[in-house]
């Protein structure tokens, strides 16, 4: 009697030992990866910078909404769309959503010359939306900076000389913004003037 007993503990252990060593349980499953079959690009608009300096932005339009946060090097995030300052260059933008997963789209801030720096902003600010953001009045697109370098004839005529009739159609500019047309003009009219 005492014998069996003594087996039976003996070989209760064994089978215990050789249990947890070779049945070790299945580890548990991964957890599902949130952002399996999403994806994320990011869309933004920018305007630009003269050269040597930071006057350049970044906004970001999509995707926007709670919990969204945004990165222009990848390493501060933050809930703004609007990045302010920044310098002609190469940026990943970088958008990450309430579960962590993320996109990102490349932004080019370009360097302009000082004077079509200040063409250039006055005409997003007078020349939208007839000749902006897609729409083309009179064959002339100033979302591109070439037709905005290949009209500047144009550009003088209708706008500061009002020939045959002033541009921005139904007003007119400043005389400090048709200043900065005609120094453009006097400084070679190109990009980098
Ligand atoms: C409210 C709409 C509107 C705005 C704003 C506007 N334009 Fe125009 N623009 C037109 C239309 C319409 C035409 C085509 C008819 C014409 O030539 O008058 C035109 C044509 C032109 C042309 C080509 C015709 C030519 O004479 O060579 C130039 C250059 C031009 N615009 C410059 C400008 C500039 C520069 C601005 C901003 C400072 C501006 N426009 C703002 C409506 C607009």
């Amino acid at each position: 009697m005492k014998k069996s007993i003594f087996y039976t503990v003996i070989m209760s252990s064994l089978i215990f030992v050789a249990c947890s060593k070779t049945d070790t349980a299945p580890a548990p499953p991964p957890p599902p990866d949130p952002c399996l079959g999403v994806t994320i690009t990011p869309v933004a608009s920018v305007t630009h910078t003269t050269t040597g300096l930071t006057q350049g932005t970044v906004t970001v339009s999509s995707p926007i909404g709670s919990g969204i946060t945004y990165s222009i090097n990848g390493i501060n995030f933050q809930a703004s769309v609007n990045f302010y300052n920044l310098g002609a260059g190469n940026y990943t933008l970088t958008v990450k959503d309430s579960s962590g997963c993320s996109g990102t789209s490349p932004v080019v801030i370009k360097g302009y010359g000082p004077t079509f720096f200040q063409v250039r902003t006055l005409i997003n600010g007078y020349c939208g939306p007839c000749h902006l953001n897609g729409t083309v009045n009179g064959g002339k697109n100033f979302d591109v900076d070439s037709d905005v370098v290949n009209s500047w004839d144009r550009i003088k005529a209708r706008a500061v000389d009002g020939i045959p009739t002033f541009m921005p159609e139904g007003g007119q500019l400043t005389a400090l913004d048709k200043q900065k047309i005609v120094d453009w003009i006097n400084a070679g009219h190109q990009i980098t003037n």
